[in-house]
């Protein structure tokens, strides 16, 4: 069994395209202030402390062949992690459903990165600072067309993954990784740090060598015919619990525990899985060959190309109307 390629199927197939959509549109469409704007005039006030301070929550979803995923498993992520950062956000579920999905058809993308956040907004003045209600807090949108972390050459060749030797993952009793935050420069170090010694990307350790999460993905390694999966120190990500539904479907044992780094050298198999590519498929780590061969192993592709085929039949999915414009 091969590789989907996916990324050649969302830019080329008639049912994946982009349809009708103003000129203006074309890098994307965005939401800021209550007001619809093109991603290339959206601007957000300086003063706002989630540039700041990196003081904000957000999430991102996936639509693909015209279907939002996982809709509601997102919106709950998000509202969760509003209230783990005492934050509120200005719109219902609904209203957030309602905004995000005019973006969509602004954008005119069957195939999208759909990103929200919500932001502490400005200082309040004087001691007001210190009470988190004295805040009024901002939600920002955008929606651009798919990105992929890795693209078709990559998943058909596998990545090769770098365990990061200079960055641990920021300890949860820090930042909590289940809420989906902007405190990003661990990861992002440790990226440049694979680009530096030439690898494709990294994961992070915690500081007693457990495996916590990849920039912008969860890890999974399989060892004879198990899955493993970290259970804390990272996102719970909805690509991740995706990956454990179609694990279940196809009969595969799975378990969420702590997973030791050493795990994952002595893996027969890996992938990496995000909202931003799917379910993404590891050819090596610290230039080990998993599983001693080249390549996605056999239990990584079936789970590839199942994500994708179910994705494209519509499950767990919410059709975009794109026949009705705003
Ligand atoms: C730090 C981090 N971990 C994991 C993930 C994967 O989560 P999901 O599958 O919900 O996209 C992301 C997604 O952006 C992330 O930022």
């Amino acid at each position: 069994m091969s590789i989907i390629q996916a990324e050649h199927i969302m830019l080329n197939d008639p049912a994946h395209t982009r349809v009708n959509f103003e000129s203006q549109y074309d890098h994307g469409s965005a939401f800021i202030s209550g007001t619809y704007v093109d991603l290339d005039h959206a601007a957000i006030p300086m003063s706002d402390l989630g540039f700041m301070q990196a003081d904000a929550c957000y999430d991102v979803v996936s639509v693909s062949k015209g279907f939002l995923f996982r809709l509601d498993d997102h919106l709950e992520r998000f509202e969760t992690a509003c209230s783990k950062f005492r934050l509120t956000n200005p719109y219902s579920k609904e209203e957030t459903t309602e905004i995000l999905t005019n973006l969509i058809k602004m954008a005119g993308t069957k195939e999208a990165y759909v990103w929200w956040a919500v932001t502490r907004g400005d200082m309040p003045e004087g001691k007001g600072r210190i009470d988190p209600n004295a805040y009024v807090n901002r939600f920002y949108a955008f929606v651009v067309p798919y990105l992929f972390i890795a693209n078709d050459q990559q998943r058909t060749q596998g990545i090769d993954l770098m365990v990061s030797k200079e960055f641990i993952r920021i300890p949860p009793e820090s930042v909590d990784p289940t809420a989906k935050n902007f405190h990003w420069m661990d990861l992002k170090l440790a990226l440049f740090e694979a680009s530096d010694n030439k690898y494709d990307w990294s994961v992070l350790c915690d500081a007693d060598g457990y495996l916590t999460e990849a920039p912008g993905s969860n890890i999974f390694l399989i060892k004879d015919g198990v899955l493993f999966t970290p259970d804390s120190g990272c996102l719970e990500g909805i690509t991740r619990k995706t990956t454990l539904d179609l694990a279940d479907e196809l009969g595969i044992t799975a378990r969420v525990e702590k997973v030791n780094v050493n795990q994952l050298f002595d893996a027969d198999e890996a992938f990496l899985t995000s909202t931003a590519g799917g379910i993404m498929p590891i050819n090596s780590v610290d230039q080990k060959l998993l599983g001693g061969e080249a390549g996605p192993g056999e239990i990584t592709t079936t789970l590839h190309n199942l994500y994708w085929t179910k994705r494209w039949a519509g499950w767990k999915g919410t059709p975009v109307d794109f026949t009705t414009q705003e």
